[in-house]
């Protein structure tokens, strides 16, 4: 095993990752692991823009963006960590103008922004362009400005290193263990400070617009050191995935004035959403499209429905659209400029994930008792800033605000924590133990089996419409995987990108946390923003205004816990739109 030393270790080179080491950066030595090459980091794929209300492109306040992003996240947001999301919202903006985001622009050379669903001023009343974009491809243009960044500030990057285990000793993090992909090398990384950044999970779903990388890495790495996760019920479907595979077709389509068709030629969201139509948030028009679907008016009777952009005209969808027209065409042989594009609803983003304080700091009780030097930010994250439902725009947003500010407060942290100190042998041998374990699996079952039923099953069972009957079933076929992967095989025996190897990892991080999805998903007994239960079709505050906590015991069953929902300024009310 090689060994390496940081003062901070930064896993994940997303929009969270990159920003915490570039700040960090400024006073530490940083060294960020990444799965991917940096740039291929799923953040790229985040197209229609980054919320801040600038006030650009008409009148807006965080006041308003905070008020919607309560509503939203159907008040299980925890308003203190949504207050400082959309205030820092507007310097954090800045910043990444002024270190070279090519935003889009107005007449006057202002950043340029866009409506997007679930944004509005004025307290939910009128219209607000609030989405900061460079055409349709927002995250893309953050995540190149940010790698330039990171490496003029000195970082150090691992790329194509996995992560499989963290060192925790007596509550404190000193460390990790990770693959090297392109070697099949381990390496021990010893550092003062670990930040997880490891981004989503949908890889879970069948149907997603998430890449290949997301499998919940940190989730399921954090949850195997006794470390609860948080919320994981909440689950965000996109109401506009290309069929029949979910990539995502931005909502910045909508924003622009896109419309949603069913099979009888209706802009059937007059129905779910009068007033906002289809830039109601996405738990509702997503809902809206299943109803549609279940109903028979999906098109042709199958399961998708039409979004069309043919009205926009040439112009405007290949300046501000280009992306989608070339997706479209490219996954789909259709031109949007002149026919609609077929669309479904997609498992795109995890509201819940590893529970952090304010200062990114991950919470080992899941309420106030920090793992001492380590970290989470962006999508693994659960600082509650989105509840049950995120709002478009909102995620890129909180990798940036919150892997900025974990970035200086692990820079803080390291200058007064004094050197690093190395564990013990123990927890690198049993990470070796482990991975050796794997390598050599021989068993009859497939991995490739296994992870698509799971997949398959996580659509058909925890998808945007739930019941106990579906839930138990999942949770019972769960742990049937769990079994059946305990006497998995693998043919490829070599070590150099070993892609057998790596997808086993994978498989064994998605069965982790999917059972933590559908337990949490199964004792949640109301409706609330992305958590739809047919058997409780009504939100209740009394029983549920709360969030959940998922630990994995020693023993490997899992307990459930629950906390209160910080809330400091909006009183829960009925959420129309
Ligand atoms: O629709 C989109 O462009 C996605 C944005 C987001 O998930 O925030």
């Amino acid at each position: 095993m090689e060994h390496h030393r940081h003062d901070v270790v930064v896993v994940g080179a997303g929009i969270a990752g990159l920003y915490a080491a570039m700040k960090a950066g400024e006073s530490a030595d940083v060294g960020v692991l990444s799965k991917v090459y940096p740039t291929r980091s799923h953040s790229g794929a985040a197209q229609g823009g980054c919320a801040a209300a600038l006030g650009n492109e008409g009148n807006d306040s965080w006041e308003f963006h905070f008020y919607d992003t309560v509503r939203g996240g159907d008040f299980l947001g925890d308003q203190d960590a949504q207050e400082l999301l959309v205030k820092e919202a507007i310097p954090v903006m800045y910043e990444m103008e002024h270190l070279g985001v090519p935003f889009s622009r107005t007449a006057e050379g202002k950043i340029a922004q866009r409506p997007f669903g679930g944004h509005f001023a004025d307290f939910g009343k009128t219209a607000v362009k609030r989405a900061c974009y460079a055409a349709d491809r927002s995250g893309h243009a953050q995540l190149h400005c940010l790698y330039e960044q990171s490496l003029k500030q000195g970082v150090r990057f691992y790329n194509e290193f996995f992560v499989i285990s963290l060192i925790i000793e007596d509550g404190t993090c000193r460390g990790l263990v990770a693959l090297e992909i392109r070697t099949g090398v381990l390496h021990a990384f010893w550092a003062r400070a670990v930040m997880l950044a490891t981004g989503g999970y949908a890889r879970a779903w069948r149907v997603t617009s998430n890449s290949h990388a997301n499998t919940g890495d940190g989730l399921a790495l954090v949850a195997a050191a006794g470390v609860p996760l948080e919320d994981m019920e909440f689950v965000q479907f996109h109401p506009t995935g290309l069929y029949p595979h979910g990539i995502l077709i931005s909502e910045a389509a909508r924003g622009e004035g896109g419309y949603l068709f069913n099979n009888d030629g209706m802009r059937f969201m007059e129905k779910y959403a009068k007033s906002k139509m289809e830039l109601a948030p996405r738990d509702v028009v997503s809902r809206a499209e299943q109803t549609e679907i279940d109903e028979g008016r999906g098109i042709d009777g199958g399961e998708y429905l039409h979004l069309d952009l043919t009205h926009l005209g040439e112009k405007t969808i290949l300046e501000r659209l280009p992306q989608i027209h070339e997706l479209v065409v490219k996954f789909a042989g259709i031109d949007c400029t002149k026919k609609p594009i077929p669309t479904q609803p997609t498992a795109h983003y995890s509201m819940g994930g590893i529970p952090t304080d304010l200062d990114t700091r991950v919470l080992r009780d899941g309420k106030k008792q920090a793992v001492e030097g380590l970290f989470a930010s962006g999508e693994c994250a659960c600082v509650s800033n989105h509840g049950a439902n995120r709002l478009g725009t909102n995620s890129t947003l909180e990798a940036a605000v919150f892997g900025r500010r974990g970035g200086m407060v692990m820079a803080r942290f390291v200058k007064e924590a004094g050197p690093i100190l190395p564990g013990a042998e123990r927890p690198t041998r049993e990470a070796e133990e482990g991975f050796e374990h794997l390598c050599a699996s021989s068993g009859p079952e497939s991995a490739k089996r296994i992870r698509a039923e799971l997949q398959a099953s996580m659509t058909d069972n925890v998808g945007i419409f739930r019941t106990a009957a579906k839930l138990q079933k999942q949770v019972a076929l769960i742990r049937d995987l769990k079994a059946r992967f305990e006497n998995v095989g693998i043919s490829d025996r070599s070590r150099r990108f070993n892609t057998e190897i790596t997808e086993l990892i994978e498989l064994k991080y998605m069965l982790d946390f999917s059972e933590v999805i559908a337990v949490s998903a199964l004792a949640r007994e109301e409706s609330r923003g992305a958590h739809s239960r047919n058997d409780y079709p009504k939100r209740d505050d009394n029983q549920w205004l709360r969030h959940t906590l998922a630990f994995r015991e020693a023993d490997g069953s899992l307990r459930l816990d629950y906390k209160p929902v910080v809330i400091t300024r909006f009183q829960p009310e009925e959420r129309k739109y």
